[in-house]
């Protein structure tokens, strides 16, 4: 058993490698830099894991197409990502930052590294990289919660959401075997916020977030096309209000009508 796990060198990416990693998966360690992915492969190694160091540097979409050679992984995670400019002069994670005080900048970046080279890495690996059962995980977070809308940070994981939905209706189009789907960890204290556990009872540490997500990825359910809350909650939808509507105008007037001018 195999898996690529993205921005592995550190965080909940490396929490994920050491929980993976002992339970006897082979662990490419995916980091853009590689003095700190292979500080990470030798962590890892030293606990008797089996690791690689593999370039991944999702600001790269050219260095991205590399991946495209690689065979056999069971399972992808997709869990490298930036804050996408959350800081202020009040502090490191501005819970209070305004929406307007984002720039153009911000949201390009932002959504250039979470969510257009996230869908890289997929799109590389899709044709040939996985195993006919793979699982496709992307570490996400809720995007319409009015204590917390750093604006660049939501809108780029609201894209990947989005992704994650319209892949994993792909998959079950195709009738693939193949699942996607996404974990909100909480509030978890890595370099990402500069949270510390203890900071409230909600924030948790790396390695108990890597046990949890894990065990949505081995709980033998199939969770495609799913964003599942840290406490086992399940999104299929960001629109369930839309979703009946349509539904139910669909069943009355049949689809092709819904197109007519
Ligand atoms: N911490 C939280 O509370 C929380 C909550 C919900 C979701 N998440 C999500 O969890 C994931 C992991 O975050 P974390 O909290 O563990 O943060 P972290 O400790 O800052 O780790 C982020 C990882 O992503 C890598 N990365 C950043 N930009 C990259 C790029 N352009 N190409 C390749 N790798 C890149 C970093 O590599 P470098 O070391 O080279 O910078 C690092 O390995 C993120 O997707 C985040 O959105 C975090």
């Amino acid at each position: 058993m195999k898996t690529l796990i993205t921005g592995a060198n550190k965080g909940i990416g490396f929490a994920l490698a050491q929980n993976l990693g002992h339970r006897g998966y082979e662990v490419l360690v995916g980091a853009r830099n590689e003095t700190r992915g292979q500080e990470a492969v030798e962590k890892l190694k030293a606990e008797g894991i089996n690791a690689e160091f593999v370039k991944v540097d999702l600001d790269d979409l050219n260095q991205l197409t590399s991946l495209s050679a690689l065979t056999d992984i069971d399972l992808l995670i997709n869990n490298a990502g930036i804050s996408g400019n959350i800081h202020s002069d009040k502090g490191h994670l501005d819970m209070e930052k305004s929406a307007f005080d984002y720039s153009n900048s911000d949201l390009e970046e932002t959504i250039k590294t979470n969510f257009l080279g996230t869908h890289a890495v997929i799109t590389e690996l899709l044709p040939h990289s996985l195993t006919e059962n793979a699982k496709i995980i992307n570490i996400t977070v809720p995007v319409s919660q009015e204590y917390w809308m750093p604006l660049a940070y939501v809108t780029s994981k609201a894209a990947q959401n989005a992704m994650t939905f319209a892949f994993g209706h792909q998959f079950k189009k195709d009738k693939s075997q193949k699942q996607i789907f996404a974990v909100m960890p909480g509030a978890v204290a890595t370099d990402l916020n500069g949270a510390k556990v203890g900071d409230s009872p909600f924030v948790k540490s790396p390695e108990e977030t890597a046990q949890m997500i894990s065990k949505f990825i081995f709980d033998n359910k199939n969770h495609n096309a799913q964003i599942i809350n840290f406490d086992g909650t399940i999104y299929d939808n960001y629109e369930p209000g839309l979703r009946n509507k349509v539904i139910k105008d669909v069943a009355k007037n049949g689809l092709k009508r819904k197109f007519k001018k």
